[in-house]
């Protein structure tokens, strides 16, 4: 046995580009595996079954395999039975073992020793809490064992074996069926497990651990039985229904929606506290972030559980999406989460509202990847290149990738997209293909051409559509101008309603207009009179869409604020008015004419009686968020939209205080003695009421104000009804100062005791204070930092404080010196966890974007990252983007 064979250390950064690609020489087609999980020292064993691969067509004929040599510390090396010998039959590199001319049908056998109680980048095999568990996408199976660590390799996972101590891992657990499993001498035990579906190595998953669980089973479309588990540790087994439920929703909509069924006759997920993403889909055994998982009414929000749902949903969706039909290459990343993220906003839709979802969709995606594709890290939805695949989990490959899919459907129909669906997964089930293949799908169960359409996939940066309308003699006549990235026209699906002026009637109801060239005039005869246009209905493409006068027709969006058909364009309506409003106090102040298109749809919408869909009333009266409103402009000041956007609610609060009381009180006595319930209805109930409180806070100017405000938030916080209200009471209370100090801090009190240790609650009460608007917000801020609660090692916990900070105005404090707060903490994170100090990063990148003195400002604390040594290869991507 050759022991601990040593490499050089490692190498710089490298960049990685999507035209590179080539398929590998030889294929690792089946792998057995033994973990023997020890204390500080866990002992891999890996036997690889070798196959010359056909799509390769190059001259080597050695077999690289992956391994972070730092991790994996290689024991021995060995080929059907034979010790291999370094330099004549195999070399090692940094990251790289190269296998000599392996022959066909060769057995390599590996043996590697590693030590997860030290990996804080959670990435390969960890400990958390009193568990073993691992996370491989995109590249963390090196950090296990050497292997073909790419996603096109699909090989069988044969048997995992997992061997531990059966005290403190009772739980075994391993992608697949269990075969086998037994007690062994000292204390220890052992279980195998098989996967009979191919996979790539990402895909890997194993668990050891005390857990506790919930069983329940799910009867497939044609008659299988399923076993159901959710995992955690025991002290959270109450929290895991909903998962529960979620998860049957899920596998239900599938069957109908798709046709698509489950494989396994086990579906496991396992909740961890530590984890760098939302959750992970490694087949037949997901691992989840608890904070995606848990949720009872006393610590999750409304918000939590819609997530719990959406994210069980993404992740079952992945065993099709992903799992049976997975991505050639680490480029294609959006051929299985854009669409998948597609597929749980669809579910999503059909299990609550479809508006509302909508209009959750489109406000994150404005608020976080309009931004993204406007700054350094701007992609097109498949990258060109890479230095860590990590920074591309992004909401443009994710978000605007989803974006994408749903194209695809409004251009072909639901019908035309599910017949590219069929078709997708009758040409490649079972394989590892690109978002080429999707479209190519697509375009010929549809017999459509979708060449043009291909340009989504090429062309980063948001396009901007202008449009110019018109009436004469019966006809509407719409020119539409697109500008984008791309030198050639998109092919941009724009949905269009049209409304008659004077009977408000739609008399035209929704279509697709297909706008292929750079501009095109489409034309509507034979129209009574005139009319009013309802354009990017359910917003039909990820565009901007401005009016070509640069001004909007205030009186027309105050027509479809009170009448549109489009649930989506009415509330967008809506937001476009307070837009202009908001933008006008920041230039100079509101006008008089303005201002009463807005109060005028407010107060319809606040004082609606007739409606029950408490959830679009409240979107209708929560103003854009800072973020979508800092992407409008092209010089940002983040202080003056702040104060702009608070003294338009300031204001609505002031000329409502009677109505919005009175529509606080009736949802208070509606909701009093009822049971507390987690559907629409009741969720819309709460919103709505929550927004009220938000505008009544405004209301803070005397002491008798402040007082009366802080009372308010007060009852409410005690009075609340679950988690949802005492939240957003807290996030009330903890921006009062003056005669309300006392309450905040008696809240944040009581907050604090009643968690308990509550791991979501804590990071919850981090969040709010880290949120709060106050002048001593970053000494708050730093404060807590200092927390025994605190702790960087748990990304969570890490962005509760850090990241929640940076979305508070007082980040940008002119001083700079929450910029230098911000370098301070990821130089120190960036040792533990790059893939969190890189995502941190990104709240320092746009400095261009900001007026000169905060940029510079904010670009020297960048530089003060980039020349910090070492730094990780992600936190250099970021930085060095950044910079130029
Ligand atoms: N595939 C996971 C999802 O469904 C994301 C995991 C990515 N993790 C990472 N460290 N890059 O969204
Ligand atoms: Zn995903």
């Amino acid at each position: 046995m050759n022991t601990n064979i040593s490499v050089e250390e490692s190498t710089a950064p490298v960049e990685i580009f999507r035209t590179d690609y080539e398929p590998l020489p030889h294929a690792v087609t089946k792998i057995n595996m033994d973990f023997n999980l020890n204390d500080r020292k866990t002992i891999v064993t890996s036997e690889l079954t070798i196959q010359p691969n056909k799509l390769y067509k190059g001259n080597s004929k050695d077999l690289p395999l992956d391994g972070e040599e730092k991790i994996v510390k290689l024991l021995s090396l060995s080929m059907n039975g034979k010790d291999l010998k370094e330099g004549d039959d195999f070399t090692l590199a940094p990251g790289k073992l190269v296998i000599k001319n392996p022959p066909a049908g060769a057995v390599l056998k590996t043996v590697v020793e590693l030590v997860p109680e030290d990996n804080f980048k959670l990435s390969g095999l960890y400990k958390t809490g009193p568990m073993y568990c691992t996370q491989c996408e995109a590249m963390g199976f090196r950090r296990i064992t050497y292997y073909p660590d790419r996603p096109d390799n699909m090989a069988i996972f044969e048997k995992v074996r997992l061997e531990a101590d059966k005290k403190a891992y009772p739980v075994l657990l391993a992608n697949g069926n269990m075969i086998d499993n037994g007690d062994l001498d000292g204390g220890r035990h052992y279980a195998t497990w098989t996967d009979p579906f191919p996979k790539p190595s990402y895909l890997f998953c194993c668990v050891a651990g005390d857990l506790g669980k919930i069983h329940d089973t799910y009867t497939t479309m044609s008659g299988r039985k399923v076993d159901l588990q959710v995992f955690s540790e025991s002290h959270n087994v109450h929290k895991l229904d909903y998962a529960m439920e979620s998860l049957k929703n899920s596998m239900k909509w599938d069957e109908d929606r798709f046709g698509l069924e489950y494989d396994l006759d086990l579906y496991n997920i396992v909740a961890v506290d530590s984890f760098n993403m939302g959750a992970m889909e490694n087949k037949g055994l997901n691992v989840f972030n608890t904070a995606y998982v848990l949720a009872d009414k006393d610590t999750a929000t409304d918000s939590d559980f819609e997530r719990v749902e959406g994210v069980i949903g993404h992740e079952y969706f992945h065993n099709w999406t992903g799992n049976r039909v997975t991505c050639r290459d680490w480029f294609q990343l959006t051929l299985k989460e854009g669409l998948t993220v597609f597929r749980d906003q669809e579910f999503s839709g059909d299990m609550n509202s479809k508006a509302v979802k909508r209009i959750e969709d489109v406000r994150a995606l404005r608020g976080g990847q309009f931004a993204e594709d406007a700054g350094p890290m701007s992609h097109p939805i498949r990258p060109n290149s890479y230095i860590s695949m990590d920074n591309f989990y992004t909401a443009t490959v994710y978000n605007k990738g989803a974006e994408v899919i749903r194209m695809y459907q409004t251009l072909l129909s639901v019908e035309g997209f599910r017949k590219g669906m069929d078709l997708y997964f009758e040409r490649h089930d079972g394989s590892a293909v690109t978002c080429d293949d999707f479209l190519a799908a697509m375009a010929d169960a549809n017999g459509a051409d979708l060449s043009q359409f291909s340009l989504w996939y090429f062309t980063n940066g948001t396009p901007v559509v202008t449009y110019d309308a018109k009436y004469e003699n019966g006809t509407f006549t719409l020119l539409l101008t697109q500008k984008s990235k791309s030198d050639k026209p998109l092919h941009i699906p724009i949905s269009v309603g049209l409304l008659d002026k004077a009977s408000g009637e739609e008399v035209v109801p929704t279509k697709v207009l297909n706008l292929k060239e750079m501009t095109q005039e489409f034309k509507f005869d034979g129209l009574k009179g005139e009319v009013v246009p309802s354009i990017l209905r359910e917003f039909s493409a990820p565009i901007k869409l401005i009016s070509a006068s640069g001004k909007e027709d205030e009186e027309a969006l105050a027509y479809l604020a009170a009448r549109d058909t489009d649930g989506f364009n009415k509330w967008e309506a809506s937001q476009k008015l307070f837009t202009s409003l908001i933008f006008q106090a920041k230039d100079g102040g509101m006008t008089e004419k303005t201002y009463g298109y807005v109060k005028e749809a407010f107060g319809r919408t606040l004082t609606n009686k007739e409606s029950k869909d408490y959830s679009i009333i409240a979107y209708a009266l929560i103003m854009p968020t800072q973020n979508t409103l800092a992407e409008l402009v092209d010089v940002v000041d983040p202080v003056a939209i702040h104060k702009a956007r608070g003294a338009v609610k300031k204001r609505l609060a002031r000329d409502f205080a009677t109505e919005l009381k009175e529509r606080y009180d009736e949802l208070t006595a509606a909701m009093e003695g009822a049971e507390f319930k987690v559907d629409s209805e009741s969720i819309g109930r709460r919103r709505l009421r929550n927004v009220c409180l938000g505008y009544l806070c405004e209301i803070y100017e005397t002491p008798e104000e402040q007082k009366v405000a802080s009372e308010i938030a007060m009852a409410h916080f005690k009075n609340a009804s679950g988690m949802t209200d005492k939240a957003a009471a807290l996030g009330a209370l903890a921006s009062m100062d003056g005669e309300g100090a006392t309450a905040r801090d008696e809240a944040l009190e009581i907050f604090y005791n009643d968690a308990a240790g509550d791991f979501l609650v804590l990071n919850k009460w981090f969040t709010i204070q880290a949120m709060a608007d106050l002048p001593d917000a970053l000494d708050r801020v730093k404060k807590l930092k200092e927390h025994p609660d605190f702790t960087l090692k748990n990304p969570n916990r890490c962005r509760s404080l850090v990241r929640a900070f940076t979305a508070n105005v007082a980040f940008h404090d002119e001083s700079g010196a929450g910029y230098a707060f911000l370098r301070e903490v990821l130089e120190e994170l960036d040792t533990l966890n790059p893939q969190i100090s890189s995502r941190m990063a990104g709240a320092l990148i746009s400095w261009k974007k900001y007026n000169e003195k905060r940029g510079l400002v904010m670009k020297a604390e960048l530089q003060k990252l980039a020349d910090m040594k070492p730094i990780s290869a992600d936190l250099f991507e970021i930085v060095s983007r950044g910079l130029k």
